[in-house]
């Protein structure tokens, strides 16, 4: 199976190519938020909006999925990249510190990215206000599972055998190459 190979748009396609020569985890979010059918997508963590095209290009061919997005930044590149390709009608980004964010949400989560801080107490605020909304079957994606920050509340919140909740770590950590990976892991709620 070639990579994005569901995304006919061409100026897309090349986008996402060209970005997950650097950043292979787009790739594999990609492909589980389509696999999952996915309809309400939370990502916490914009910056440029690589990891945001990768899961609107997943929106754009789920029917009526849909992504929230939030940074404490405008994300102004991100915005007009977003438009340029067309992918804003499946979009509402919001400019707010995610656990402010996390007081006005309100709707059954069916695929969260995390991937801000990468700090331990932000973290675990992220996991602790979050969770609750993740439905049955939902997942919650980490991206930088290499760093304690990250990797250490997943363990704190849900302990070594986490109940009704699965761990599993996507993709491994690999600093020793040309493009570091910081690995993805994935919590799924049973
Ligand atoms: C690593 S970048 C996100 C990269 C993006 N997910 C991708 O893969 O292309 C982290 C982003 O998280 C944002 N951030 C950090 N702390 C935050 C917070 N408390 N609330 C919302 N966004 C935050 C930063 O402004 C930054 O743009």
């Amino acid at each position: 199976m070639e990579l994005f190979e569901e995304v006919k748009n061409v100026k897309i396609r090349e986008y996402l190519l060209h970005q997950q020569l650097n950043r292979f985890y787009i790739s594999v979010l990609y492909r589980k938020a389509l696999e999952s059918k996915a309809e309400v997508l939370l990502e916490l963590g914009v910056e440029e909006g690589v990891s945001t095209i990768a899961l609107l290009s997943a929106c754009s061919l789920i029917e009526k999925a849909h992504l929230w997005s939030v940074d404490l930044a405008p994300c102004l590149g991100a915005k007009t990249k977003i438009s340029e390709l067309g992918l804003e009608s499946f979009w509402t980004f919001t400019q707010i510190d995610d656990l402010e964010y996390a007081k006005t949400w309100n709707k059954p989560i069916d695929f969260l990215f995390v991937d801000t801080s990468h700090e331990f107490a932000h973290t675990k605020k992220e996991i602790e206000r979050y969770s609750p909304y993740i439905r049955k079957g939902g997942v919650i994606f980490f991206h930088d599972i290499n760093r304690h920050g990250v990797a250490r509340p997943i363990y704190d919140c849900f302990g070594a055998n986490p109940k009704d909740w699965t761990y599993e770590t996507i993709l491994k950590p690999d600093l020793v190459r040309p493009y570091p990976e910081y690995g993805l892991g994935v919590l799924k709620r049973d």
